[in-house]
Parts: C-alpha cells; sequence; structure tokens
C-alpha cells in the first residue's frame, strides 16, 4: 500500500499532516470519502483483514459507542500499528453529552440514552492500557457553528434521535425550528481525543 495523505474534516488534520504523519487509518466519513486518494476498505473494526498493511496513525472518530467488542478493536488496532505508532479516538466524555448544543438542550432526554451507551472515559482509558497501549492523554477540541438547515436534524443523523418516542422527537424539533425563525442557533461540536502509543 503506497503513502497517501487523508482529508480530514477536523482541524486536527492539519496538525497530523505537519507531524509527518503519512500513513494514517481511519473509519470514513462523507468529507473524507470525497478524497480520491485515498484506499477505502469495508470491514468491520474487530476484525479488518489486514495482514499486510502497518499504519503509524490510526484514528477512529464518533464511532467507539457503536463497537460490540472494543478490546477486540484495540488489540488489532495495536497490532496493526508500527512500533511507536499513535492511536487517537475521538469520543464523548459525559460533561460533553451533557452539553451538546443544540442535541442535548433540545432533546435532553438525549442524555440519559447517550450515556448508557458511550463507554466511560475511564473504562477506555483501562481497556487501552490493557491492550498494551501506553501515554494515554487526553485533549478536548471543540469547532462552534451556527445552525441554519436543520436537515441533519430532520433526517435523524445523530443516531440517537431515532432512539427517541416520536413524540419527543417532534418536540424537540417544534422547538428549534421555532428558535431558528429568529436567527442561526449555536451549534459546539466538542470531542474528547484520547491519545495513546503503541510501544517502542
Ligand atoms: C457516528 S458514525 C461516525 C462516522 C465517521 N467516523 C464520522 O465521524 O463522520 C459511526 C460509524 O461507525 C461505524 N461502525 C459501527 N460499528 C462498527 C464496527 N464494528 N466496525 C467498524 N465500523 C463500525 C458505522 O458504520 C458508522 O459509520
Amino acid at each position: 500500500m503506497r503513502h497517501r495523505q487523508l482529508y480530514l474534516r477536523y482541524p486536527i488534520a492539519d496538525r497530523l499532516l505537519r507531524l509527518g504523519y503519512r500513513r494514517i487509518a481511519r473509519d470514513a466519513n462523507q468529507a473524507s470519502a470525497r478524497a480520491s486518494e485515498v484506499t477505502w476498505i469495508c470491514a468491520g473494526a474487530e476484525n479488518p483483514g489486514l495482514t499486510d498493511v502497518k499504519f503509524d496513525f490510526v484514528f477512529n472518530v464518533d464511532a467507539i459507542h457503536h463497537f460490540e467488542d472494543r478490546r477486540r478493536v484495540f488489540n488489532e488496532i495495536n497490532r496493526l500499528l508500527l512500533e511507536a505508532g499513535t492511536i487517537c479516538v475521538a469520543t464523548d466524555s459525559e460533561q460533553i453529552i451533557r452539553n451538546r448544543k443544540p442535541l442535548s438542550t433540545y432533546w435532553p432526554e438525549t442524555i440519559e440514552l447517550e450515556l448508557a451507551r458511550y463507554p466511560r472515559v475511564e473504562t477506555l482509558d483501562t481497556e487501552l492500557g490493557e491492550a498494551g497501549f501506553v501515554n494515554v492523554r487526553h485533549e478536548e477540541v471543540s469547532v462552534t457553528d451556527w445552525l441554519r438547515d436543520l436537515s441533519p436534524y430532520r433526517t435523524k443523523v445523530f443516531s440517537v434521535l431515532s432512539l427517541l418516542p416520536e413524540d419527543i422527537y417532534e418536540r424537540g424539533l417544534r422547538r428549534l425550528e421555532a428558535d431558528l425563525t429568529q436567527g442561526p442557533i449555536e451549534s459546539i461540536s466538542r470531542y474528547l481525543l484520547l491519545w495513546a502509543h503503541s510501544l517502542p
């Protein structure tokens, strides 16, 4: 596999490229999927079926709460990393979930649902350590934007909206629509980044 640059939509991308990372594995999103210089494979993170390649960086965004067997995923990532390679897991801490804007303000019922399905940060720290990662550190990043288009909320792009009873979902959407008539609504996208290294 040739060395390739990835197009990433988060501010972290520039930093990664400046740091010299060129062989990167990450899960796909719509923005990165447009990058023609990227080789995409479709496979479960627990068993991506890769045998002839090693990576110096593995980036996992907003997916850790979907994995059925995180230990297996972390062991597999460690196996696929070069010596002293880096893993970065972007997820939501309890504090981030409780303060999501506008999701938790318009649908406060999503908070408990999300806390039930997102792994706690301390659990991730432990699991990373048990999989052999060292130097685990945390960093919070955020991007503030102004919401003008409610399509992502109407199409339930945020999977937790599909877990809500329909009347509660509709009530939040109506409030959001009403507030939008007064002007754009502040939207804050925050992530907790867990960085760690495989052993040198
Ligand atoms: C909330 S989306 C995040 C997508 C993308 N990383 C982004 O930031 O836009 C969660 C993604 O995890 C993927 N996913 C869920 N379980 C998975 C698994 N076991 N292995 C690999 N991907 C998985 C889903 O297909 C979905 O694309």
